[in-house]
């Protein structure tokens, strides 16, 4: 018999029917779906290259690795991104959109969930397949700063900042209350901060456990994607602090040891590497660079365009921006962007630009964007 959740996921999904879009158009400007599109560092390209070559040695083939990453990866992540934390609080996986769907097994489906409205659709569908089924709203709109000030209760709030797809990031404040408001409900915050790289402003926290209690309500799940150009190879992690327990005292880390090795025999050893090598200090040096060039062309979209909107958000802390338009505006010039209610019913009025383009493909939409508008003024 057929999963009786499967009907209630939107058909097709979201940036399935993006990318559709893209391939029946003649002469596409592609800004729907967040992919990248500068190439590896040749740091990376390096190290993929040496271990591939002692894959086939027979001193240097390895066949499974640990489920949970190698050690020296978990490690590399924690000194880089946690010092706070401990290698073993670090779990890797092949995407962050993988663990979002495994990590639903943690709760059981009685609990409620709150999320953002508009959102990343991944989050309540893959809710929905562990058979959940009682969800709350969080308004996240410009007219209350993408953030409600009053917090409902509930058992799991899964938060994305800088968040997806608006663009904003959670001001200290914002992110504050929510934790003091998970400890108070003795609930969960499953936060994804894949775009946590982009934050440049001091004045805001590239991870939750900078603050006071997080270790004891966040789950994090972060990427290599967006930090330095993972889509393809795949890589990601998620952070399981030890302080995290159920309301019956039950440890969370230990049982999402127990659940990875269940569901995973581990993330290919080859891609493991090449995290490595972006950990190191050139690979550093070219996140810096990637993602000073992926802010310069959400600036300069968001330049070209405020001329014709009033109202453009995002940019700043994420590659994406979010526009009060219709898609329509955009389609009748080739550009392919993502409707805002395809994120939830109040993304409604607004569109979402991706800014990961190749810089040829932020150009011809800037160039498009003019020739229009001139086109209209005649
Ligand atoms: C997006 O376009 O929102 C994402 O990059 C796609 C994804 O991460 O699945």
């Amino acid at each position: 018999m057929r999963s009786r959740y499967l009907n209630q996921l939107t058909t097709p999904y979201l940036f399935g029917a993006v990318t559709d879009q893209v391939e029946r158009h003649p002469n596409p400007v592609n800004l729907g779906v967040g992919d990248v599109s500068l190439p590896l560092p040749s740091c990376i390209v390096e190290q993929l290259q040496e271990q591939a070559a002692l894959f086939g040695t027979e001193t240097g083939f390895k066949g499974y690795g640990p489920e949970h990453g190698l050690s020296s990866l978990r490690e590399k992540i924690a000194k880089t991104f946690y010092p706070m934390l401990s290698a073993d609080e670090i779990f890797i996986s092949d995407g962050a959109k993988t663990d979002i769907g495994r990590l639903q097994f943690l709760f059981d489906p009685s609990i409620t969930i709150a999320l953002q409205n508009p959102t990343y659709p991944t989050y309540k569908e893959a809710a929905i397949l562990s058979g959940k089924t009682s969800f709350i709203d969080l308004p996240t709109l410009p007219s209350n700063n993408f953030f409600p000030q009053d917090l409902p209760k509930a058992d799991l709030y899964i938060i994305c900042s800088p968040h997806n797809p608006t663009g904003h990031a959670l001001t200290r404040a914002q992110l504050q209350h929510l934790i003091d408001t998970a400890r108070q409900h003795k609930s969960f915050i499953l936060f994804d901060a894949a775009y946590a790289s982009f934050i440049q402003d001091p004045n805001l926290v590239k991870t939750p456990y900078e603050l006071e209690g997080a270790e004891e309500v966040v789950i994090e799940i972060n990427s290599f994607s967006k930090l330095i150009g993972f889509t393809g190879l795949r890589l990601s992690w998620t952070v399981v602090p030890k302080k995290l327990h159920f309301r019956d005292g039950q440890s969370v880390h230990r049982d999402w040891s127990r659940l990875v090795s269940t569901y995973y025999n581990g993330t290919s050893r080859l891609t493991q590497a090449a995290g490595h090598a972006a950990l190191s200090q050139e690979g550093l040096q070219a996140i810096h660079q990637y993602m000073q060039i992926y802010r310069q062309q959400a600036q300069s979209l968001k330049q070209a365009l405020s001329p014709y909107f009033d109202k453009i958000y995002g940019a700043e802390h994420a590659p994406y921006l979010w526009i009060a338009a219709s898609p329509s505006y955009f389609e009748r010039m080739g550009i392919i962007t993502i409707k805002g209610e395809g994120f939830g019913s109040h993304g409604q009025g607004f569109v979402r630009l991706s800014a990961l383009g190749s810089s040829y493909t932020i150009q011809e939409a800037i160039r498009r964007c003019s020739q229009f508008a001139n086109l209209s003024l005649t």
